[in-house]
């Protein structure tokens, strides 16, 4: 009986004991070659915090010239380490990555090739940077690839499924959208995924509440005008027009029992109203109309550009898009399209070694 009882009791502070000596693993004096480390002393307790400085012709490889350590659980926290004065430190390059060195730093003379993260491309090309004499040549930069897009919108009553929030993602992303509960799309389905094309996002979800009757009136100001004008005109019920009509580079997004409600497809402005309504005389109510905002390009089309399906570039901006490859050209060629006021303009092709005669 009391045998049983203390073999619970072992068993509890068993494990007790053994996360308690972990947690407290003293650390060794750290091995410093070229430098010198303060307090020195041959062990340090867990959460001992030195501080260490290079002898003359050498730099701690870290940033700054001293630098600090932690011993954490019987291992040094960014170990001490003294590397030559022309000898450079990994960089820290936004939205990029490298190959690191085992070691934590960089010869003087090597070269660091970088590769942009998804979304992102080298500006003017430039993805090495070479380490001389302890600082590095002026390092690439990533910037956003114009098409790539922004964050997904938020739209009412919706969230975004099954994946990460993000600030950018690169063309051809697809991700979902799923309505609140109790709210559908048309009435039917609860979610939809967009597309990331050319910089834009494909059109996104309308999540409205399931209810059988909208009750809605209608904000009925066109309505009002031609009724007091037309002399008894007045709304009435959708369905007494039949199908509503056909607008070009638009759909019927919304139909209620007393307007529907139109939407352009993307690439496109809305003019004129969103809602449109039945009249007693049989007609409807005043269309929209859907403008263009973007200047298409299709490469597969054009002689002179690399084929990757359509382009879009709205109206004011310009695009680099690269050329059909050329037998006796040595690097890759891109020509500048502008599309200005509807406009599309390409540019010549040239390589990264000759930009300024285009
Ligand atoms: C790097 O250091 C070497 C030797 O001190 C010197 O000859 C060279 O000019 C330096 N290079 C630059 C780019 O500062
Ligand atoms: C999207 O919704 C439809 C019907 O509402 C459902 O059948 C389908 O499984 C859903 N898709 C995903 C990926 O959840």
């Amino acid at each position: 009986m009391s045998g049983r009882y203390f073999g619970f009791v072992l068993l509890v502070l068993f494990p007790v004991e053994l996360h308690a000596q972990t947690a407290a693993e003293p650390c060794r004096a750290p091995r410093l070659v070229k430098g010198f480390v303060v307090p020195e002393q041959e062990t340090y307790s867990h959460g001992t915090v030195v501080s260490y400085s290079c002898d003359n012709g050498h730099k701690p490889a870290v940033e700054g010239w001293w630098a600090t350590s932690t011993c954490q659980n019987g291992v040094w926290s960014q170990p001490p380490q003294c590397i030559d004065n022309n000898a450079c430190i990994p960089p820290v390059i936004p939205n990029a990555e490298y190959t690191a060195t085992s070691d934590g730093w960089h010869p003087n003379k090597d070269v660091i090739r970088t590769k942009c993260d998804k979304g992102y491309e080298h500006k003017d090309y430039a993805a090495t940077a070479t380490c001389i004499n302890g600082t590095w040549t002026p390092l690439p930069v990533c910037e956003k690839r114009e098409d790539a897009c922004d964050t997904p919108p938020q739209y009412p009553h919706t969230v975004i499924v099954n994946q990460k929030y993000q600030e950018l993602f690169s063309v051809d992303s697809r991700v979902q959208y799923e309505c609140e509960h109790g709210y559908t799309i048309d009435g039917t389905r609860t979610n939809k995924s967009v597309i990331c094309m050319g910089g834009i996002w494909t059109e996104g979800p309308q999540c409205s509440r399931q209810t059988a009757s909208s009750g809605h009136g209608g904000s009925g100001t066109a309505v009002g005008g031609a009724g007091s004008s037309g002399g008894g005109i007045h709304t009435v019920p959708v369905s007494r027009c039949g199908n509503p009509p056909l607008v070009e580079h638009a759909e019927v997004v919304e139909t209620r029992d007393m307007f529907v409600r139109y939407q352009c497809n993307n690439y496109f402005d809305e003019v004129g109203p969103e809602e449109v309504m039945c009249l007693s005389d049989g007609t409807w109510s005043q269309l929209p109309t859907c403008e263009s905002n973007h200047c298409f390009v299709d490469t597969d089309q054009n002689r002179k550009l690399l084929s990757v399906g359509m382009i879009f570039i709205k109206y004011g901006e310009n695009m680099k898009l690269e050329c059909k490859r050329h037998s006796s050209w040595l690097t890759e060629h891109h020509a500048v399209v502008q599309c200005t006021n509807g406009n599309l303009n390409i540019g010549e092709c040239c390589s990264k070694y000759n930009q300024w005669s285009c």
